[in-house]
């Protein structure tokens, strides 16, 4: 099925099932433990021997000698793979990193080698006994030193252009009545998801299977048929329940090639899991960014200038963090800026984290904002809306699919009592607790993508779906097999979902807030075919025919559903494919979020009180799925506000904190209250669905929301994240 025209009335709109807040269909399977992970295919596998991967001690350099002989003769030990006998490898075509060190080291804990033996034990401790001589060179870890030598990136596929340039940016902001030019930091941030980077390989003759923890399927089998060396069709990758991936596990990363080399070496599946040090430094993270922001307006409030710019670093040939996305959409104003730049540093690789650029943009971006508002003597968000536009602000009379950032705004400030926040800062004292409120804008992306899936009914009139698309704790299962149920005219309970199997036709993962919408299209072009062959079946009119409780009828004839498939099961595959409405369209999804905050009056101890989030993202397939994400973004944000950081070690390069002791994230007690209220629409111009993705927006803004409103309870104004107590003291003092 192609889309390309807005949808029209379609069997979706029907929200018996779709739209529903159904609970997920899993959420037994994994409140009793038995939803399998990566590491726990038992059954399937038998004989398994394990993997341990060794971390390069040092962060650049080479590999002088590994001295094998001790850890040889370790109990238990059967293999030893290191680049010496791994044989040629490629990088995958998403991430840059090599997923094997040798001679060459380009980062701390880049694998080194890779210890197979009987138990996980064993191979922990021979890989202890491995000498591994380095010869250290020279690295750059700190971006401060490197950022005036930064490049302009070459354009990427995956964010804005380098630069953007509409109107006269710097005619227009030295000209302006009222200005701001501040710098704001955001470190490196780790995604720091509770199901380790996993893999079970298993070679029969040259066909590989590999149970692991990825979040694009389509993209993991391209990458590890490339690295290895073997054809694509080779390659078969099972990933049925994912414990968290947040962007850190879009495709192959070093567990998965290391367990398949380690199958090979030894003849033997092999289980292989990251270790959480390894994690930190071996994978991927979202890279530090320096931004500069300037902003211009006249006194009215009005933004005659917006510029944004940013710098991070990474491994030679690593992307740019594109945190100049949002400011290219969510202001108006005529004359604008962005640009980003590229320095290169010995860092583990930088790439996608939940809302890549925007989540870090957006931190910078609104804390500028809040500040101008400040210096305008304007309410922020009555400077906010002031500043809407209904129009791309660098393509004049192109329009937004749907845009409700305004309605976003009022009713959060409705629900959370806005008015009662004081303009002046520290107004507002309870005990020794100073109270602060914030808010900020969401914006994010809503790119879609071709998404196939197969339907199959069978005689009892219960229907199962396959795709490849993976749920990642999102409620993938539950969405698609709400959409199967709508457009077949059964119950929920009358599907069965198979999802997270290359096997299974091609979808797009979970990814870039694309999954759901994408997905859910692709089970609809599906069952279009599969209602189509129903009807031949039953000899009806498919036009006519209307599916609903179990039921297909059309004119005055009635059958149950199943009697089509009583000689048979019927099965239907197709895919959806798009035409220009993502060109002709800004397709976006909005919010606003509002904070209150208590910050101790004399410790400073910043607690967050309350947290209320306004989005419009289309249709919500699930508001309970779609709630749970937009609650685990915030929870994402206050992490991202007030604790998250990577520490880098410039001597010796890498992140120290590498482990959930040293690397602080949030939980649920941390914020005692809540709230999430999803607009309701639809965006015909998305597909068939009219929904769009909700998981990454609920991130963007939110942590901007906290540093204003720390700013509210403290009046010290921290612009280098996290936001934490020993910087608002050097401030107070
Ligand atoms: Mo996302 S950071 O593209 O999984």
């Amino acid at each position: 099925m192609k889309f390309e025209t807005p949808a029209g009335i379609n069997p979706i709109d029907q929200l018996k099932v779709v739209g529903k807040p159904a609970d997920r269909i899993e959420g037994p399977l994994k409140t009793t433990g038995s939803a399998r992970y990566a590491y726990e295919y038992h059954g399937e596998v038998t004989n398994a021997a394990y993997g341990y991967i060794l971390g390069s001690a040092i962060s650049k350099g080479s590999i002088t000698r590994i001295d094998q002989s001790v850890a040889k003769a370790a109990p238990g030990v059967l293999a030893i793979v290191t680049a010496e006998n791994a044989g040629p490898l490629q990088t995958g075509k998403f991430y840059v990193s090599r997923f094997l060190a040798g001679p060459q080291i380009d980062h701390y804990h880049q694998a080194v080698a890779v210890v197979v033996a009987e138990t996980f034990e064993q191979a922990r401790y021979a890989a202890s006994l491995l000498k591994v001589g380095y010869k250290k060179s020279k690295g750059s870890f700190d971006l401060e030193a490197l950022k005036d030598s930064a490049q302009q990136p070459a354009p990427s596929q995956f964010g804005p252009p380098p630069q953007t340039l509409t109107g006269d940016f710097e005619g227009a902001f030295k000209t302006a009545q009222v200005t701001l030019d501040e710098i704001y930091t955001t470190p490196d941030q780790a995604h720091a998801m509770m199901e380790p980077h996993a893999t079970i390989a298993k070679w029969e003759g040259d066909k590989l299977t590999c149970w692991c923890s990825i979040q694009q399927m389509n993209w993991g089998v391209r990458d590890l048929a490339n690295i290895l060396g073997i054809p694509k069709e080779n390659v078969r990758l099972i990933a049925s329940y994912i414990g968290g991936g947040f962007g850190g596990k879009g495709t192959v990363l070093a567990d998965l090639v290391a367990a398949s080399l380690a199958a090979r070496a030894v003849g033997r599946p092999v289980k292989l899991a990251l270790q959480r040090p390894l994690m930190f430094n071996n994978t991927i993270h979202r890279p530090k960014t320096i931004q500069r922001i300037r902003i211009g307006a006249d006194r009215d409030g009005r933004i005659t200038a917006i510029g944004h710019e940013s710098w991070s670093g990474n491994l030679p040939g690593g992307r740019t963090e594109p945190a100049t996305a949002s400011t290219r959409l969510l202001y108006a104003g005529a004359n604008r800026l962005t640009r980003l730049k590229l320095a290169v540093l010995d860092l583990a690789e930088g790439n996608a984290m939940r809302s890549p650029g925007e989540a870090p943009g957006m931190m910078a971006l609104e804390i500028a904002m809040d500040e101008m508002a400040e210096k305008l003597n304007i309410d922020p968000v009555a400077f906010r809306i002031k500043n809407d536009t209904q129009e791309d602000p660098e393509k004049p009379g192109r329009k937004f699919s749907t845009r409700k950032l305004i309605e976003c705004l009022q009713t959060g400030a409705e629900k959370f009592g806005w008015e009662k926040r004081q303009t002046k800062p520290g107004s507002i004292q309870e005990g020794q607790w100073l109270i602060g409120m914030g808010v900020a804008s969401a914006i994010r992306g809503a790119p879609i993508a071709k998404s196939a899936a197969r339907v199959r009914l069978d005689k009892s009139g219960s229907i199962t779906v396959e795709t490849d698309m993976t749920d990642i704790g999102t409620g993938s299962y539950t969405i698609i097999g709400q959409t199967a149920a709508e457009m077949m005219g059964v119950g929920l309970d009358q599907v069965t979902v198979r999802i997270g199997d290359s096997s299974f036709p091609e979808s797009p993962g979970s990814g870039g807030q694309w999954g759901a919408a994408s997905s859910t299209s692709g089970v609809y072009a599906a069952c279009v075919k599969l209602r189509e062959a129903v009807a031949n079946q039953l000899g009806l009119d498919v036009e006519k025919a209307q599916f609903s409780d179990g039921k297909v009828s059309a004119d005055d004839r009635s059958f149950a559903l199943g009697d089509a498939a009583k000689s048979g099961d019927l099965i239907a595959q197709d895919e959806i494919t798009y035409g220009e409405l993502s060109k002709e369209f800004a397709q976006t999804t909005f919010g606003a979020h509002f904070v209150e905050v208590a910050v101790h009056a004399y410790t400073f101890e910043i607690r967050v009180r309350r947290m209320v989030a306004v989005c419009h993202a289309g249709r919500i397939l699930n508001p309970k799925t779609a709630r749970s994400q937009v609650i685990g973004a915030m929870t994402m944000g206050v992490g991202a506000a007030l604790m998250e950081e990577m520490v880098v070690d410039k001597n010796v390069g890498f992140f120290v904190n590498h482990d959930l002791a040293g690397y602080e994230v949030p939980v649920h007690a941390d914020i005692p209250y809540q709230e999430v209220v999803l607009l309701e629409d639809i965006d015909p111009t998305m597909s068939p669905m009219k929904a769009q993705g909700i998981g990454e927006l609920g991130l963007c803004g939110v942590a901007a929301a906290i540093a204003n409103a720390v700013y509210n309870a403290t009046g010290v104004r921290v612009r280098d994240y996290p936001v934490t107590l020993d910087k608002i003291l050097k401030n107070k003092v």
